[in-house]
């Protein structure tokens, strides 16, 4: 997976991305990270990239061109037109679907913008994505565009040591992980749940599965019209429920 990012701060982005699971992977030759300082396309000797808004209002907007020249620097690389994900808050919500269809792309570019956001005219001719990771505005796109990065960097085959735990984690069934304990087996009076020490792999299965169901209800009720639950499943959460 190549990913491109497009922004006024790249050493934010390299040193976000260095680190980590991440950082390894890239070591590995499995992701690879393009930062691009959209003010090296600034066009002026005084690398302005932004201007006061057309029609008045606070603070500055960033400029088409520079944008679109960054961009376009990409595509010339390419040989082809690029997947172009803004991060706006006014964009889709990311969701874990969305990463597993990205992470079947080859290249992606994310575009940051700063500022009172950026000019629409260049939004409407290089972007195919526009990106929200939740309801609450950041200064910037940066941060957003590195929190995808790491959920779809995780899904690319071999950047997780153990491939089995890109899949069975989190929201993959629609369902929460269930809780997990290491040494000691006491901790401040608190016991490790026995059935984990039973070497019982079916029980363990099964318990794992309840704690999942119980905790998606209690704390993810939203989550658990779209799990797939069996008859007795649904039984165990309408006895439970109260208790959870
Ligand atoms: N830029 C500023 N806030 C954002 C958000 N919540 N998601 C994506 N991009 C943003």
């Amino acid at each position: 997976m190549k990913f491109h990012v497009l922004t006024l701060f790249p050493e934010m982005i390299e040193q976000g991305m260095n680190t980590s699971i991440t950082g390894r992977a890239m070591e590995k030759g499995l992701i690879s990270l393009n930062a691009v300082n959209i003010r090296d396309f600034a066009g002026n000797k005084h690398m302005k990239v932004d201007d006061y808004p057309y029609g008045g209002g606070a603070g500055m907007v960033m400029q088409a061109e520079p944008v679109y020249a960054a961009y376009h620097s990409l595509e010339e690389q390419a040989g082809h037109k690029l997947r172009v994900v803004y991060l706006t808050p006014q964009g889709k919500t990311f969701h874990q679907k969305m990463a597993e269809e990205l992470a079947q792309e080859e290249e992606l570019v994310f575009l940051c913008g700063h500022y009172e956001g950026i000019d629409e005219r260049v939004l409407e001719e290089v972007v195919t994505d526009f990106v929200s990771i939740g309801d609450y505005v950041l200064t910037g796109g940066e941060l957003p565009a590195m929190v995808m990065m790491d959920a779809i960097s995780r899904l690319v085959g071999g950047v997780l040591n153990n491939e089995t735990s890109a899949q069975s984690e989190s929201f993959q069934d629609s369902l929460l992980e269930y809780p997990q304990y290491s040494r000691p087996e006491i901790w401040r009076d608190k016991v490790v749940p026995p059935v984990l020490m039973s070497g019982h792999h079916a029980n363990i299965e099964k318990w794992r599965r309840e704690q999942s169901i119980l905790r998606t209800a209690k704390w993810r009720p939203d989550l658990l019209e779209k799990a797939e639950l069996t008859k007795k499943e649904r039984e165990l959460l309408k006895g439970e429920v109260g208790n959870v």
